[in-house]
């Protein structure tokens, strides 16, 4: 892989902890330049600053854009405070690239939509899976015909229950892994969610949700299940490792029913299995593999299609911010249905604050 041939960027990262610095990685790699970094650890500040060799830090945000001016943010910091940068990074007229989950609320995914178009700035929100080629190709195929009428969904993905014990409180677990699902539910339904049903399970051993299974009803009547289990333990493979500053296990599986047809897919696959003295391991080659020093994989994709659609060069159609706002309706949907045990309906997708509120 070479570096980047595009335009190159000037990029501030705001949050530089585990996804924020592999991310300042694949973002210099691609061929932005780093020119500040912000965190509210400043111990964290300063040792990513000095890796990277970026002068310019501050806990501070607002104090870091003014300064340093640049062309595009990378919000990588604690989910609770991705709207907060994301606005504020849009009011210094940059381009935003936000990892998921893009809002904590419907209501405030579409103030961001707003905001954007206001604006004129591009936000791209960090949903991965949409550039890893097992998904990116069930998309295709169902675009193709290849299923025929879409039917039903079966989406799930497990966590490592050490990853639950360390930060799997930080938010309910419903963004941190049913949010890549019902992204993805999303991307390959095309239309909005209309009604959700979830249970939850606390047997993972803490007060939040371990355990989610989530029934998602679309306006077309396309049915799709999301579950989530964070109990995968540490003797299974390790699939997560090499580039990340995280060890452990993502355990995914999909299927789409059509009439037609059945696409499956697997996170885990025996392509490549590992046996040696660091345990056993199938390393994960589609979502931020090491190809020749360099990260590659989803998360280079989506890093080069943000800079292709900050400089205006291809058009922002892999993920339209407004279909990550009903995915972050769902979500939140998702949220109050295992709060209160009961069904919930959805709310029309709308671009404006007179949103009607979750029922
Ligand atoms: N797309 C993916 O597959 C994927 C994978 C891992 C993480 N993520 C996302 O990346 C984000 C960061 O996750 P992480 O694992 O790196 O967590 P982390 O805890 O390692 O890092 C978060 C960093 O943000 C900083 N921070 C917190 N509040 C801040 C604020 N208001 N302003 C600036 N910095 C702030 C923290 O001090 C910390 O350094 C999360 O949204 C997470 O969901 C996505």
């Amino acid at each position: 892989m070479t570096a980047g041939a595009g335009q190159a960027r000037t990029v501030a990262v705001l949050g530089v902890g585990r996804f924020g610095a592999l991310h300042a990685r694949v973002w210099r790699e691609a061929g932005a330049r780093l020119v500040g970094f912000g965190d509210v650890d400043t111990a964290r500040l300063a040792t990513v600053a000095e890796r990277f060799a970026v002068p310019e830090v501050d806990t501070d945000p607002r104090r870091l854009l003014d300064r340093v001016g640049p062309d595009a943010v990378v919000v990588a910091s604690d989910e609770a405070s991705h709207v907060e940068l994301t606005l504020l990074a849009l009011q210094t007229g940059c381009h935003v690239f936000v990892e998921k989950p893009l809002a904590l609320s419907g209501t405030d995914a579409w103030r961001v939509h707003d905001a954007a178009a206001r604006a004129g700035r591009q936000v791209v929100a960090g949903q991965i899976s949409r550039f890893a080629p097992p998904y990116a190709r069930i998309r295709e195929g169902i675009s193709a015909g290849r299923v025929g009428r879409l039917c039903a969904l079966r989406l799930r993905r497990d966590f490592s229950r050490s990853w639950f014990l360390s930060f799997g409180e930080r938010v309910h677990p419903v963004w941190e892994s049913c949010v890549h699902d019902i992204d993805l539910a999303v991307w390959f339904v095309g239309r909005p969610v209309r009604r959700v049903v979830a249970m939850q399970s606390g047997a993972a051993g803490n007060a939040a949700a371990g355990v989610v299974a989530a029934l998602l009803e679309f306006d077309d009547g396309v049915i799709a299940t999301v579950e989530s289990a964070w109990l995968v333990p540490d003797s299974a493979p390790q699939t997560v490792s090499g580039a990340l500053e995280l060890a452990g296990s993502i355990v995914g599986e999909g299927e789409v029913l059509g009439l037609d047809g059945v696409l499956r897919q697997r996170l885990v696959n025996d392509a490549l299995v590992e046996w040696t003295r660091e345990g056993v391991r199938v390393p994960d080659l589609s979502l931020w593999p090491e190809e020749d020093g360099m990260v590659g994989g989803a998360l280079r994709r989506e890093v080069d299609y943000a800079l292709a659609v900050f400089s205006g060069k291809r058009p922002h159609d892999v993920v339209p911010l407004q279909q990550v706002c009903w995915g972050v309706q769902a979500a939140e949907a998702v949220v109050v249905s295992l709060a209160t045990g009961k069904p919930v309906d959805v709310p029309e997708p709308a671009s404006t604050a007179g949103m009607g509120r979750l029922r």
